[in-house]
């Protein structure tokens, strides 16, 4: 995903830009670029592929000044290449800009543009126009140049930037696209994301919504869309640079799978006390509120999709609320039942996921009491709710979500125990049985990583095969549709998960001594419908990894393997089962040579639709 980085000081914009791009590196990206105004004119250097390419496209000291902007380009409109790389600049490279986001009105503008003032387009791109924009709008304030500008934009965009008339200042604005301003001293930065600007400042302005910023080397002033000055306070980041480094791991993913029962100990701990009561700090939803919800719907994407497919389930049996699992992208445009009297609770680690929050303010203006469940404290998700319920996880970096998921869980636990115990559904004794339960999963999640040589082995012996179907029921389901998509997205192996007594509508017919299936019988309740299930499928020749509970060694006599996790009660058990399918599909993924943290095509942060 884009990323954007500028300095404003006294000298050495090059390096500490291209040092803030490094670390956006693990957003995704596919090519990366800089500009400077230089002798009175901006100049532009760009280049496809990996930052190191940049680097040595600028390596010369003659390219360098005390103000730039810096872009790192995950292709939307046009391919990867070195001329759609930002930044872009207008006509005469007098005005250059870096741009997250997408301008929906591009092509319209685009005509504009050609037709009234005969402007020849460089790039393929949305973002163009934005730069050009600009240019005609100059008359030696880019301040009020980049206002009228964005009058005639539409869409999502972070956009920051420079003019060769006013090489002391970059002005910078927002909608739908995040926007951090770094306060230094004796220079200042932004960005579009905290991490970028942490080896430098750790004090910070959070931009908002349809927000300018002009930053000079001595200040930061914001405005509103009316022009008015804002007074913003301080954010002062207090996690360690240090916590996005890898610690002596091979790779990001593995040593964010080790801090799992670190991180649900601590979203554990931020809302319980020693009473074993949930306390609701920050919190404004009230008794009365949580009595009035007829509905719940849960809106997320990707794995923070799968969190919700299990919140659902313990939000229905606890609270016994009706709840309802969507995709952010298609509720969003499915006119959804939504009122006042309906909880929408948003799932999403960064915060700043388009779909998600687009979802998000679609239910808002419905009237839907809005409830999040974040990891990104300030994020764009987390400020727009009317409640946050924060997910410990410490920062993800990773492509492939494996912390945020456990820690999104424990969300679900706490939010569904809440719910029922406050609606007087729920006994005493159940609350005080399940979060005892929840109590003893950090210990028991660490037994589970004690056995990654075990899991290491299966990944060596089942690397090769090119189909695994991931099958599950009840809340084995939702756990098996998020090993499945470990699997495809960091080994690029075909996976597919299903509800296993959907099998035999269908996907029974693919089973032949080729595939693998990775069949998850931790509930009790259930456990011998999965083994009908397993000989179903071992009958077509597929070999099998079954989980189940400790002490449920029947199992091995129909899998070809057994895994298990420690003996829990059925509500716990998707946080203890999804731990062997993470390590499963790292080493699967490191045993065929892939980029596990950063795999092909993929972003951490999707902030376009
Ligand atoms: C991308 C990431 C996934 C993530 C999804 C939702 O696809 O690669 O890991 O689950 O976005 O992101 P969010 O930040 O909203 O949880």
């Amino acid at each position: 995903m884009c990323g954007i980085v500028g300095f404003v000081g006294t000298e050495n914009a090059k390096e500490r830009i291209v040092d803030g791009l490094k670390r956006l590196e693990y957003r995704g990206y596919d090519s990366a670029g800089i500009a400077l105004p230089i002798d009175g004119k901006i100049q532009i250097r760009k280049h496809v592929g990996e930052i190191t390419n940049l680097e040595k496209i600028i390596a010369d000291d003659s390219f360098d000044a005390p103000v730039g902007i810096g872009h790192t380009r995950w292709a939307t409109h046009g391919a990867p290449s070195d001329i759609n790389a930002h930044p872009h600049g207008n006509q005469d490279d007098s005005i250059a800009i870096v741009h997250n986001g997408i301008i929906e009105n591009y092509q319209e503008i685009r005509e504009w543009l050609a037709r009234e003032y005969g402007v020849q387009f460089k790039s393929e791109t949305d973002s163009e126009v934005i730069a050009h924009l600009i240019g005609i709008y100059y008359d030696g304030d880019l301040l009020s140049a980049v206002n009228k500008a964005v009058e005639d934009m539409r869409g999502a965009y972070a956009v920051c930037a420079i003019a060769a008339a006013e090489p002391d200042k970059i002005v910078a604005v927002r909608k739908d696209a995040p926007l951090v301003a770094g306060i230094g001293r004796g220079c200042n930065f932004i960005a579009s994301d905290i991490p970028a600007l942490l080896k430098y400042v750790r004090e910070v302005y959070l931009i908002e919504n349809n927000e300018t910023v002009v930053l000079t080397k001595d200040d930061i002033t914001i405005y509103n869309d009316r022009g008015q000055k804002v007074k913003r306070d301080v954010f002062h980041v207090n996690w360690d640079a240090d916590a996005a480094e890898k610690e002596g791991y091979d790779h990001f993913m593995i040593k964010e799978i080790h801090e799992q029962p670190k991180g649900i100990q601590e979203t554990l701990m931020r809302r319980v006390d020693e009473e074993g009561n949930i306390n609701l700090d920050g919190i404004a939803m009230t008794k009365e509120d949580i009595e009035g919800f007829n509905k719940v719907y849960i809106v997320a994407c990707g794995t923070a999709y799968h969190a919700g497919l299990v919140g659902k389930s313990l939000i229905e049996k606890l609270a016994k609320i009706p709840v309802e699992v969507d995709v952010a992208s298609e509720f969003r445009y499915r006119d959804p039942f939504v009122d006042e009297n309906t909880l929408f609770i948003a799932i999403s680690q960064s915060g700043e996921t388009l779909d998600t929050l687009a979802a998000l303010r679609e239910a808002k203006a419905k009237g839907a009491r809005i409830l999040s469940v974040v990891n990104v404290v300030g994020s764009s998700v987390a400020r727009e709710s009317d409640d946050v319920f924060y997910t410990w996880a410490g920062p993800e970096i990773a492509v492939a979500s494996t912390k945020a998921y456990t820690t999104q869980l424990i969300c679900m636990y706490l939010i569904a125990l809440y719910m029922g115990r406050t609606k007087g559904i729920l006994s005493q004794g159940e609350y005080d049985r399940i979060l005892n339960e929840l109590k003893a999963l950090p210990e028991k999640v660490e037994e589970i990583l004690a056995k990654e040589e075990q899991l290491a082995f299966l990944a060596k012996k089942f690397h090769h095969k090119e189909h695994v179907f991931f099958i599950g029921r009840g809340l084995d389901c939702g756990v098996s549709y998020e090993g499945s998509l470990k699997l495809k997205e960091i080994s690029y192996i075909h996976s597919f998960a299903i509800a296993a007594g959907e099998l035999k509508h269908g996907t029974i017919a693919l089973m032949d001594p080729d595939s693998l299936v990775v069949a998850l019988a931790t509930q009790d309740d259930l456990y011998e419908k999965m083994v009908s299930n397993i000989v179903e499928v071992t009958a077509r020749g597929a070999r099998v990894i079954g989980m189940a509970k400790e002490g449920r060694v029947e199992i091995e006599q129909v899998a070809d393997e057994a895994v298990y996790i420690p003996s829990c009660a059925d509500e716990v058990t998707p946080v203890l089962t999804v731990i062997p399918l993470q390590i499963f599909a790292y080493y699967v993924a490191k045993e065929r040579g892939c980029n596990i943290d950063k795999p092909k095509n993929l972003a951490k942060s999707v902030t376009v639709e």
